[in-house]
């Protein structure tokens, strides 16, 4: 299956010719500083050099094509994201809202949103297990005789904030080769404390396929396609060739309350949300950032020496500053997905390394990752933090310092060196933390 069907606008520079590079950043990739970066691979053995670039992903809240698709399909795929779903299309019968764009809404569509899901389930002392219909508990029903409720005897329940998805089309082209470097990396880096962990998840758009997984807080899945097929059907009801069965209501059946067959709906609208996601903008630093090229103010200099504390403390252990997507060309998503053009070699900001840590918050759920999973949440990629009002995988926290603070388990000495800061030096972090 073919998913990588976008038309794409001319890009800036075209990337088609480069070559591969290793793409795994280092920890100490300075973000920001340049507007691309080039690598020079000395091939003295034999005897010519390869110059390759790889370019900034462009950043920006303007709601703009990132250049994946042309602008008048891109239009028709942010229609799809903000489409008001309804009975007649498939909604529900169970189902948590009405349209993408609900819940991923700031400061731009594809964005983060306040709204919170829901799930729960059984602890029994050694493993997690889902209760009739599995943990997610849907919010609402077209039918109020129908809704799921969290099971009275349910030990575990969890609230998850909705994450964002701009900048995306990125992560989705990390190399998984990067992934797993960075985790055999972290031991080295912390006495042995921080082992990030990578999951194998399916890949719903390939059967029998698999890849590490990135997104969502449990790094559930692998792909923007998977995803997005996973969100239509857990989130708003509606079933797809990809993902076929329907959610229940606490495991009983609502078929009876189905107006139209099964699948609800072609794969048209999963891929079409897929490729807005893809042509989105990476989340840009806040205005008054340090720039490259250009003298700092005394302002610029503090938030370069908070950014200075952030990695000395050792948040850029788990909050990887800095990656390059894999070339043009390069097939992913166990092959069904192409690297455009536009989202290729491209150098980017996330400060995350998309990796599972127990860092204290765990939440007892377990998804896709596997009973070793229980307790470990992604480290939540730090970009767009300044346009968040609430931390957390729960939202539990209202400010930055007690999100950190809040952070144990393999942070433990991570977090003891950021209270040993002197409070200007945690003045600094806060100002860098607050221009991401
Ligand atoms: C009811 C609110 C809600 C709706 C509707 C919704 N989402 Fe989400 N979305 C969430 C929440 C909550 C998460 C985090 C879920 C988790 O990991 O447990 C999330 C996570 C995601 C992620 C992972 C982002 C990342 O970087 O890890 C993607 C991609 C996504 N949603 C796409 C979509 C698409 C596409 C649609 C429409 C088909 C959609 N969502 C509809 C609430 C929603
Ligand atoms: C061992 C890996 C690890 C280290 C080290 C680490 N973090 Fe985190 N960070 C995480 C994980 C995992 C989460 C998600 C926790 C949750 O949501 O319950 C997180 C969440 C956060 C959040 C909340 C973001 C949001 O939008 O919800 C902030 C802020 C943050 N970290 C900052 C820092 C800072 C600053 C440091 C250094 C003092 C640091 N972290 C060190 C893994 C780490």
């Amino acid at each position: 299956m073919q998913h990588n069907t976008a038309h794409h606008a001319e890009p800036a520079l075209n990337v088609d010719r480069e070559m591969a590079t290793d793409s795994t950043p280092g920890n100490k990739a300075c973000p920001g500083s340049r507007p691309w970066l080039a690598t020079i691979l000395g091939l003295g053995a034999l005897g010519f050099t390869v110059t390759t670039y790889s370019l900034e992903a462009p950043t920006g809240y303007d709601g703009l094509s990132n250049g994946f698709l042309t602008p008048t399909d891109y239009q028709q795929a942010l229609d799809e994201f903000r489409l008001v779903q309804t009975i007649p299309m498939g909604l529900g019968p169970v189902f948590n809202d009405v349209s993408c764009k609900a819940c991923h809404t700031g400061p731009v569509d594809g964005g983060h949103s306040q709204v919170s899901v829901q799930r729960a389930g059984y602890f029994d002392g050694v493993n997690f297990i889902d209760p009739p219909g599995g943990s997610l508990i849907p919010a609402r029903a077209i039918d109020p005789s129908i809704r799921a409720r969290v099971p009275r005897d349910a030990n575990v329940r969890a609230l998850r904030m909705s994450l964002s998805t701009l900048g995306d089309g990125y992560v989705e082209a990390i190399p998984d080769r990067a992934l797993i470097k960075i985790a055999s990396n972290q031991p080295k880096q912390s006495k042995g404390l921080i082992k990030g962990q990578y999951v194998l998840v399916d890949l719903l758009e390939a059967p029998g396929k698999q890849a590490i997984g990135k997104f969502g807080w449990k790094d559930q899945h692998a792909s923007l396609v998977s995803f997005s097929a996973d969100a239509y059907r857990n989130e708003m009801g509606i079933t797809t060739p990809l993902f076929p069965t329907e959610l229940t209501s606490n495991g009983r059946s609502v078929d009876r309350f189905e107006t139209v067959g099964q699948p609800n709906d072609s794969d048209h609208g999963v891929l079409l949300a897929a490729n807005f996601m893809r042509s989105t903008k990476a989340p840009p630093r806040t205005p008054g950032s340090p720039e490259p090229k250009k003298p700092p103010t005394a302002r610029q200099d503090d938030i370069k020496l908070g950014e200075r504390a952030f990695e000395s403390t050792g948040c850029g252990i788990c909050h990887t500053a800095s990656f390059v997507t894999a070339p043009a060309g390069t097939p992913i998503n166990g092959g069904t997905y192409l690297v455009p053009v536009a989202l290729g070699s491209r150098t980017f900001h996330p400060y995350s390394d998309f990796l599972l840590h127990d860092v204290g918050t765990g939440d007892g759920i377990v998804q896709n990752g596997g009973q070793s999973t229980r307790n470990k949440l992604r480290t939540t990629p730090l970009w767009g933090l300044s346009k968040r009002r609430t931390f957390l995988h729960d939202g539990s926290a209202t400010t930055l310092q007690d999100a950190i603070n809040r952070h144990t388990g393999e942070a433990i000495q991570v977090t003891g060196a950021f209270k040993r800061l002197s409070p200007q030096e945690n003045q600094n972090l806060m100002r860098f933390l607050n221009t991401l």
